[in-house]
């Protein structure tokens, strides 16, 4: 063999050159460097050679093989780096993109007319309250001026436990707890679910209601009026809504009245919500029975005030213009986003 018939550095390189990936890269190294390379076995046949001819040979096939390995290198490098390069760019994480939505619930229309009127009344100095929904008949009639064979028991269509337990009727009994566990002048607000026998498209065996006491030394009828026709107005965000107070008969106070606002759906056109008469009927108030006051120790001729009551359902109702009271009890998320 000759060394001027063995392949140049430049066949080398450009063959490195030209090699598309590791893989072909590694092929080439072989096929030059590697047991059976080229100048391995140029290097292998050195020894036939002359010594002078062996060592000039010798410096020259080393310098070549030093070439060719820092080409192999330099190609080696180059594809490693285009390989992360690629990498990179398939990986990129696009910082523009919106990032995913955690999905915020929201509470209940219920709820949030609860909280709305609690947090109207406990700026007005109203403490908020509340009682056991397992009321015994004490509380829930009897301190309420409602004694066994009294008429109105019939209002009430009372699940009962016993003798002496039921589901409570309404909120009316958190104003005798609430009296038992304070002194007079006061002023308590009390929300919480009630019970009653009955079911259909306006009713359900569970609601809800708020109970609202004042007592003082002076607190009149007017101020009951004054009151409550701001708490209305301000509820349906309404300046101008017309209240109206009409006689009326609770037990528990004396005298009592219910109250109506103009139809907040026809504004008093008349409609079938209001049933063409203009008003709608939204709760129940009066001046306490001095009955209530004296069984509850307190000095009717020193303390004097006034209750009120209404269901939060139909106040919700009015005010978002739900037309069904079914709705507030399925849970079906499409009505419930309504009011996130
Ligand atoms: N408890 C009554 C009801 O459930 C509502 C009510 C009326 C409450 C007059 C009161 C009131 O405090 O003074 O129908």
């Amino acid at each position: 063999m000759s060394l001027s018939s063995m392949a140049s550095v430049a066949e080398a390189a450009r063959d490195i050159a030209a090699a598309a990936d590791l893989p072909a890269l590694e092929q080439i190294r072989l096929h030059w460097l590697g047991k059976k390379g080229i100048l391995t076995q140029a290097m292998q046949q050195l020894g036939q050679l002359s010594p002078e001819a062996r060592r000039e040979a010798g410096q020259l096939l080393n310098v070549r093989k030093t070439e060719v390995q820092s080409l192999l290198q330099a190609r080696r490098t180059a594809l490693e780096n285009a390989r992360i390069q690629e990498r990179m760019a398939g990986e990129r994480v696009d910082v523009t993109l919106p990032g995913r939505r955690v999905a915020l619930g929201s509470s209940h229309p219920i709820r949030q007319t609860l909280e709305w009127i609690e947090q109207y009344f406990s700026g007005l100095g109203f403490e908020i309250s509340d009682g056991p929904e397992i009321e015994d008949d004490y509380h829930n009639f009897e301190a309420l001026n409602i004694p066994e064979d009294h008429p109105a028991r019939a209002m009430h269509d009372t699940f009962y436990f016993d003798q002496n337990r039921v589901l409570r009727t309404h909120t009316s009994p958190v104003q005798i707890r609430f009296l038992e566990a304070h002194q007079p002048p006061l002023r308590m607000i009390a929300t919480g679910r009630v019970y009653r026998r009955d079911s259909d498209i306006t009713h359900t065996p569970m609601f809800h209601q708020v109970e609202g006491l004042l007592l003082d030394e002076e607190a009149s009828f007017a101020d009951l009026r004054g009151l409550l026709e701001d708490f209305l107005q301000s509820f349906f965000a309404r300046p101008d809504l017309p209240v109206r107070f009409r006689p009326s008969y609770f037990p528990f106070t004396e005298p009592s009245a219910e109250v109506d606002v103009g139809c907040v759906i026809c504004g008093g056109s008349g409609c079938r919500v209001c049933k063409q008469s203009g008003w709608l009927e939204v709760l129940g108030c009066g001046m306490v029975h001095p009955a209530v006051l004296a069984g509850a120790g307190v000095d009717g001729e020193v303390f004097g005030g006034f209750a009120f009551g209404m269901g939060i359902e139909r106040l919700t109702m009015l005010r978002y213009g739900v037309n069904d009271l079914r709705l507030f009890f399925e849970n079906d998320l499409r009505f419930l986003k309504q009011f996130s």
